[in-house]
């Protein structure tokens, strides 16, 4: 049986227990509160107690991110006055406010953005949550504010850099579109390309046949106007040796004729001398009779007289065929690239000679030679070019005219000009003149080829040729040859 003071004492060790266990629990609920607190004042977000009605509490950082100075001022501010009167989104602040709270009363936890506004005015981004708990006896809210502002900078930037990212991406694909159209042209123009290049080849290689076909055809024309020059030259050498062969041919007759009267006297001579020798005088008295019946019917001294001028005369004519002989020989060898040191007043001269017969009936010639110097040249081929212009002069005039032919010296170059007062060209004709075919004559007299060939063989001694014409008044074509003549392959 225990005593009284035994159960006394047992009972005060149990409520001693009891106390310590309870201070214990008291000192863990006070360290508790003290870290809810630390937490609760130190935490860098705001933090804020509130009911339907307003604010019964706010942290320190709560009062620093509203910027109010006391606790006090705080709480008595309506929290409908820390945003401005509307949200981003449009919203009435106040109506939405109070939604947000009915949702965080209903739900326990609500997240939302809000935008607060500072007791100065200032407004700032902040992400709510509220909590809703019993405190007291009461339901509150807890609402924990952070400011993001800086989180919305860094959205807003990252937006903006998103913005600029899609911008640039755009600009890339249409870059890249534009590259790709770039390619399929550039593909479509290679294409293009090629085609055209195996045209132009097949083009060349026609235009190479054409051109074979046209040396060929040239070397023809070339052939034929030389066959025209030719013709030209046969028909008037043929009536300048035709004259001068017929009279000494009809000259020969004659001296024929002569020789006859004296091969008659030369046998009376010996008649004569055969009846002397023998002394018959009746016979030296008939020889004599018949001597002057001779005489009287023949008039020597004439048929004398005669056959001076018969004889010079022939020995003219046979001179200028060889003169023209002569000639002929430089002309026969045209073609030859044989190049000689040549007086082109000589050759002038031969060819003046060459073609007199188509310039004696109407032209007066007019020669005005200077002292040139001897030139290196082709003479075959210049003698071609002169004989072309005079022939071209003499067919340009109608019925009279002057043809006048005018050689001098420049310290560079010797110059041949040959002037006609004929029909002139028309000045539209000049800048096709020489060009192969151009002609005004009637077929068969003109090839048109004369001047084109001229101009080639000109160009062949590094000399020009130039024209200058009036219609109706006449044409004067001036050749100008380097003194130094042509150059041969190694020539310097
Ligand atoms: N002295 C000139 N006076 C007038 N026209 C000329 C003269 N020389 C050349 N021509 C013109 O130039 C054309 C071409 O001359 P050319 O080449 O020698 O060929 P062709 O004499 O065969 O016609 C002649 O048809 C003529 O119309
Ligand atoms: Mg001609």
């Amino acid at each position: 049986m225990r005593t009284q003071r035994e159960e006394t004492v047992r009972t005060i060790q149990e409520l001693e227990r009891e106390l310590s266990s309870l201070r214990e629990e008291v000192q863990k609920a006070r360290e508790n509160e003290a870290k809810a607190r630390a937490i609760y004042e130190g935490t860098s977000d705001a933090v804020m107690l509130a009911t339907e009605q307003g604010f019964l509490d706010g942290n320190p950082r709560a009062l620093k991110m509203y910027g109010f100075a006391s606790k006090e001022e705080f709480i008595h501010t309506h929290p409908g006055n820390l945003s401005p009167p509307t949200q981003p989104d449009g919203r009435d602040s106040l109506t939405a406010s109070l939604e947000e709270i009915r949702t965080g009363f209903e739900k326990g936890t609500h997240r939302f953005e809000w935008v607060h506004k500072r007791a100065n005015g200032e407004t700032f981004p902040a992400e709510v949550l509220l909590t809703a708990f019993d405190y007291g006896g009461r339901r509150v809210l807890q609402a924990t504010v952070q400011d993001i502002t800086e989180r919305k900078q860094a959205e807003a930037k990252e937006k903006k850099f998103l913005r600029e990212l899609d911008a640039l991406n755009r600009r890339l694909k249409e870059h890249e579109e534009q590259l790709v159209r770039a390619n399929e042209q550039l593909r479509q123009e290679i294409t293009e390309r090629e085609f055209t290049q195996q045209n132009l080849e097949k083009s060349l290689s026609e235009l190479e046949e054409i051109h074979a076909v046209l040396k060929e055809n040239q070397a023809q024309l070339l052939q034929s106007e030389k066959m025209a020059s030719l013709g030209q030259l046969a028909a008037g050498v043929a009536h300048e040796i035709n004259n001068p062969t017929s009279f000494i041919m009809s000259n020969l007759g004659t001296l024929t004729q002569y020789v006859g009267a004296f091969k008659q006297l030369l046998s009376f001579l010996d008649m004569l001398e055969e009846s002397v020798r023998s002394a018959d005088h009746p016979r030296q008295q008939t020889v004599m009779e018949q001597i002057r019946a001779f005489r009287t019917k023949e008039d020597l001294p004439f048929i004398l007289n005669d056959v001076d001028s018969l004889l010079k005369e022939s020995l003219d004519g046979a001179r200028r065929v060889k003169e023209i002989v002569l000639g002929l020989k430089s002309f026969a060898h045209i073609d030859e690239a044989e190049i000689a040191e040549v007086d082109l007043n000589e050759s002038l001269n031969t060819t003046l000679k060459l073609i007199w017969n188509e310039l004696k009936y109407k032209c007066q010639v007019h020669k005005k030679f200077g002292g040139i110097p001897r030139i290196r040249s082709y003479p075959g081929q210049l003698n071609q070019v002169f004989m072309n212009l005079l022939v071209n002069a003499a067919q340009a005039i109608p019925e009279k005219g002057e043809i006048t032919i005018e050689t001098s010296a420049t310290p560079e170059h010797v110059l041949i000009r040959i002037s006609d007062t004929g029909c002139g060209i028309p000045p539209e004709n000049l800048p096709k003149l020489f060009t192969p075919f151009f002609t005004t004559k009637p077929v068969g007299k003109g090839t048109g080829l004369g001047l084109s060939i001229s101009y080639g063989i000109v160009k062949k001694h590094d000399g020009t040729i130039n024209v200058e014409s009036r219609a109706g008044q006449g044409t004067t074509f001036t050749i100008l040859l380097p003194r130094t003549g042509v150059k041969e392959d190694g020539f310097v």
